[in-house]
């Protein structure tokens, strides 16, 4: 599922400036922890967006992959504009090698885009993989939870969610994000608890969602988002 990503790469990234940009960013952080001196490996990098926050965040190496040469050729550019020392290199998660032993590995709405059940198993041990023993895995995908009539009032937060049918086992929803001009692309909704018990089988431990982190202030705007939030975040860690 990168054709799509081929296609948008830069435009992609101005769903990271809408409000749910900034709760999602933030509840990434927070699940992240303390990145000063860590290694971060972050998979489905996309435009960069995650690498560069987590190399301004203190971690001291990043790497990021993806598999749309597209995404990774608009991260890389970035990295020459403003060179952070982040390496970026083209891979299917579906056949992820393993890089290294990171202190840290990311994937920021990556195993939606697994197409069922045994690619899941398959994207979520490769993911595993790459954790050092006593590393983490940070994880966020579609909720599962989530209130398909608020998903669909969600504009104040900069987007909306249509549900369509089941593909593989998922949800398929279209995402429209109202920037000037708008633009969609499909996104994939596991069912309750399969990503956790998929977690399990690869042998990572203490499995846990983690808290939505708002921006301060304006408690009123931000609570359907808390209550209903697209993402859920889980975190993993490697004995
Ligand atoms: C919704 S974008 C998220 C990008 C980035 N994580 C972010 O949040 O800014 C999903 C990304 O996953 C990548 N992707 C989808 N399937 C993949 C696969 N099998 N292996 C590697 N990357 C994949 C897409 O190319 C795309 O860049």
């Amino acid at each position: 599922m990168t054709d799509q990503y081929e296609v948008l790469n830069a435009r992609y990234e101005e769903v990271k400036r809408i409000p749910i940009g900034l709760a999602e960013a933030a509840t990434v952080l927070a699940a992240a922890g303390d990145l000063s001196r860590r290694s971060v490996l972050d998979v489905g990098s996309g435009t960069g967006f995650y690498p560069r926050l987590f190399r301004s965040a203190g971690a001291s190496r990043v790497f990021g992959v993806d598999a749309a040469r597209a995404m990774v050729g608009y991260a890389q550019r970035q990295e020459e504009r403003d060179p952070l020392g982040i390496s970026y290199e083209v891979h299917d998660a579906l056949k992820l090698p393993v890089i290294g032993a990171f202190d840290v590995v990311t994937a920021v709405w990556l195993v939606g885009y697994a197409p069922g059940p045994a690619a899941l198993d398959t994207m979520l041990a490769g993911l595993a993989a790459n954790v050092r023993p006593g590393g983490r895995l940070v994880l966020l995908h579609p909720n599962p939870e989530a209130d398909w009539a608020v998903l669909a009032d969600y504009a104040r937060y900069g987007l909306t969610v249509t549900r369509h049918d089941v593909v593989d086992g998922r949800t398929r929803t279209t995402v429209h994000v109202g920037t000037e001009p708008p633009f969609e692309f499909e996104s994939f909704f596991w069912p309750p608890g399969v990503v956790e018990a998929a977690l399990a089988r690869t042998g990572l431990t203490t499995v846990r969602r983690q808290p939505v982190v708002t921006p301060p202030g304006d408690e009123g705007f931000w609570r359907p988002l808390r209550e209903s939030p697209t993402f859920a975040v889980l975190t993993a860690a490697r004995p």
